[in-house]
Parts: structure tokens; C-alpha cells; sequence
């Protein structure tokens, strides 16, 4: 436990040894369920806007050396979500970049109130049926593997989504191209003064 968290709270090889570069840009941080799409949209917008796209459960999996679904087995998923928190701060101090976060990530009080200093977050909000037809075609997700996804989904949704709703900006993840869900991503950014020239 204690090397998890050690490892966990480590820079990546690729920072080590920089200075965070502040903020004057905040970072763009994807928030919402399971098969919402964070992953993919994130890397259609960083690659639109030039940023650097990291996906904070990579991060994790790197710095502990395993998978999602073995820090679950091994370590379980307090541990987890402690090393999470570390990773999403480290991420947040050394951005300005498109962060797409697991999707307990935002549940964290700690983890919310770093994201709204240093981020800009944006929910993408899906429905039950697009989340189970997504999750459906991997089976790498430790959380949909304790019983019936739907269920598990639906009491998600039931449980996360009103405070998935404290983001500052929330589209819809609904079945579409991803590049159209990318572009009205990009165009709320702009809305919310959001400046995409300096990542
Ligand atoms: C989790 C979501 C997963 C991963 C872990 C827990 C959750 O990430 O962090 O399995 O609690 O919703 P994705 O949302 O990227 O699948």
C-alpha cells in the first residue's frame, strides 16, 4: 500500500525534473461515467486545440506498474481512489493539457476543489443506453464486473450525476460522430472564455 501511494504521488519520467508551468491556462478536465466518451473526445480536442491529451487511469496504471483492475484486486479500491487524487493533482500542477479522468475521479471533494482551481471542467453527460452499449465492448472495468451493468450503471448515474452537474460546462454524449461532439466541446470553451492558445 504504502509503494502504491509512493509510486502514485511520483512525476511521470516525462516532467520529472521541469517546473510546473503555472497557470495561466487552466486545464481542460473530462468528467462523467464509465463509456461517456472522456477518453475519446479528449484526444479529438487536444489534438484540435495542440494541447497534450492525458488520460489520468494510463497515468495511474503507469506509476503503479499494473492495471486499473489489478490496484483493485490487490490494493482495493480505497486505495485506488487515494492514488487517483494524487495523480489528478500531480496532472493539474504540471498543465496546462486535456485530462480525461476516470469516472470516480469528480465524486472526490479533494479532487473537485483542485480541478476547480486549476481546470476547467466539462461533464460529458450520456444516457443509460448509449453508457451500456460503450462499456459493453470492453471488459477491463473492474466496477461493471460486481453484477449486472445495467444496474450498476443506473445506480451510478442515480448517485454521480447531480454532482458530475457542479462542472462548469456539461454537453450531451449522445451517438454521433465523435468529431460533432468535439467541435460543440470546443465551442463551450470558447463560450466559457476559455483561452486554447496556450497549452
Ligand atoms: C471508474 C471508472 C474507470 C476507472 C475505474 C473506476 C469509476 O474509468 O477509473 O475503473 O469509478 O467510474 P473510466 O471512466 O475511464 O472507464
Amino acid at each position: 500500500m504504502t509503494g502504491l501511494t509512493e509510486s502514485l504521488s511520483q512525476k511521470s519520467a516525462e516532467t520529472q525534473g521541469q517546473e510546473p508551468e503555472g497557470t495561466e491556462s487552466p486545464s481542460i478536465v473530462l468528467v462523467g461515467l464509465m463509456g461517456a466518451g472522456k477518453s475519446c473526445i479528449g484526444r479529438r480536442l487536444a489534438d484540435a486545440i495542440g494541447w497534450t491529451f492525458i488520460d489520468a487511469d494510463s497515468e495511474i496504471e503507469k506509476a503503479a506498474g499494473c492495471s486499473i483492475a489489478d490496484i483493485f484486486e490487490r490494493h482495493g479500491e480505497e486505495a485506488f481512489r487515494d492514488g487517483e487524487k494524487r495523480v489528478i493533482e500531480r496532472l493539474l500542477n504540471e498543465g496546462p493539457s486535456v485530462i480525461a479522468t476516470g469516472g470516480g475521479a469528480f465524486m472526490n471533494p479533494e479532487t473537485r476543489a483542485a480541478i476547480r482551481q486549476a481546470g476547467v471542467s466539462v461533464w460529458l453527460r450520456a444516457d443509460l443506453e448509449v453508457l451500456l452499449q460503450r462499456t459493453g465492448r470492453r471488459d477491463h472495468r473492474p466496477l461493471l464486473k460486481k453484477g449486472d451493468p445495467k444496474e450498476i450503471l443506473s445506480r451510478l448515474i442515480a448517485e454521480r450525476y447531480p454532482v458530475y452537474a457542479e462542472a462548469d460546462i456539461v454537453i450531451d454524449s449522445v451517438d454521433r460522430p465523435a468529431e460533432e461532439t468535439t467541435s460543440q466541446v470546443l465551442g463551450a470553451l470558447r463560450d466559457h472564455g476559455v483561452r486554447l492558445d496556450a497549452g
